[in-house]
C-alpha cells in the first residue's frame, strides 16, 4: 500500500525533545519573532545560534523511539512517504530512509548570503565564516516562519498518490502541512491521525488513535504488517 506520513513534534516528545506548544513548550519561553523569523536573525543572530544550538545539543542526547522505529519497519512492508516537520534525526538514527524535512534540519547550515549549503557544526557562531563565500552570515538550514517549506513539489505528489494518510503527533497549527490530510482525503485516501490528544486538524481525519506515539503507533504498524 501507498502509505504518507506526516510527522510533527509529538513522535519526538518520548525521546525527551520539547514539542512547541504544550504547557513547557519551547514557544512558551522563546517568542517566534525572536528565534524563528529571518527578521529575529538579522536582529540579534546571536540569540538564534544560541537557540539552535540548544535545540541541536538536546537533539543529539535524545534516542529515536519505538514509535520511530515502528515508522522504519512499516517502509519495509509498504511503500511509505515520510514527510517530517520535525528538524531532529530521530527518524533517521530510527532506521528510517530518504526523510523529507520540510521545515529543513539541525544537521544542516545555510549562508544567508551566497546560499551555500554546508553541514552544521554542534555550535553555531554568528561570527563563523561561510566555507563558500567567507562572509559571517551563516545560518541553521532551517525552514522560519514566513519562508516556503522545503521539497512542497513532492510532498504534494505523494499526498495526492497515497491509499493513506497518517499524522503522527502534529497540533495541526502551521501551513502547508496541515493542510495536507484534507488533500490527501479528497485524492480519496484513508486518513488516520495518531496522537496524544486532538488537534486543531483532527476533523480531517477519518480514524484517530489517541495516546503515546511510543504505543499506538508501533500498534498501528503492527495491524497494517500483519
Ligand atoms: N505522543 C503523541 N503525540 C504527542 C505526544 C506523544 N507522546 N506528546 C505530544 N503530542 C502531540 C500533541 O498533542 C500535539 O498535537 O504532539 C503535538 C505537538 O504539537 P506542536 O508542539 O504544535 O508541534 P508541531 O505540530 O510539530 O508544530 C508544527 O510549528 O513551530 C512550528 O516549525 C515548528 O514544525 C513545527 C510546527
Amino acid at each position: 500500500m501507498r502509505i504518507c506520513v506526516l510527522t510533527g513534534a509529538g513522535i519526538s516528545a518520548e525521546s525527551g525533545i520539547r514539542t512547541f506548544r504544550a504547557t513547557d513548550g519551547l514557544w512558551e519561553d522563546h517568542r517566534i519573532e525572536d528565534v524563528a523569523t529571518p527578521e529575529g536573525f538579522r536582529r540579534d543572530p546571536v540569540l538564534v545560534h544560541r537557540f539552535y544550538n540548544m535545540r541541536r545539543a538536546d537533539a543529539a542526547r535524545a534516542q529515536p523511539n519505538a514509535a520511530h522505529r515502528a515508522l522504519a519497519r512499516l517502509a519495509r512492508r509498504h511503500k511509505v512517504t515520510l514527510i517530517t516537520q520535525n528538524v531532529d534525526d530521530l527518524h533517521e538514527r530510527g532506521g528510517s530512509t530518504d526523510v523529507i524535512h520540510m521545515h529543513g534540519s539541525l544537521l544542516g547550515a545555510l549562508c544567508a548570503a551566497c546560499g551555500h549549503r554546508f553541514p552544521a557544526t554542534l555550535v553555531m557562531r554568528s561570527l563563523d565564516r561561510c566555507p563558500a563565500c567567507g562572509k559571517q552570515s551563516t545560518r541553521p538550514d532551517i525552514v522560519w516562519f514566513g519562508e516556503i517549506p522545503y521539497h512542497m513539489e513532492r510532498i504534494w505528489a505523494a499526498v495526492e498518490d497515497a491509499e493513506m494518510f497518517a499524522a503522527i503527533g502534529t497540533s495541526g497549527q502551521v501551513y502547508p502541512a496541515a493542510g495536507l490530510a484534507q488533500h490527501a482525503s479528497r485524492a480519496g485516501a484513508a486518513t488516520i491521525e495518531l496522537n496524544l490528544a486532538h488537534s486543531a486538524i483532527s476533523r480531517d481525519f477519518a480514524q484517530h488513535r489517541i495516546g503515546p506515539a511510543t504505543s499506538v503507533v508501533p500498534e498501528w504498524v503492527d495491524e497494517l504488517c500483519r
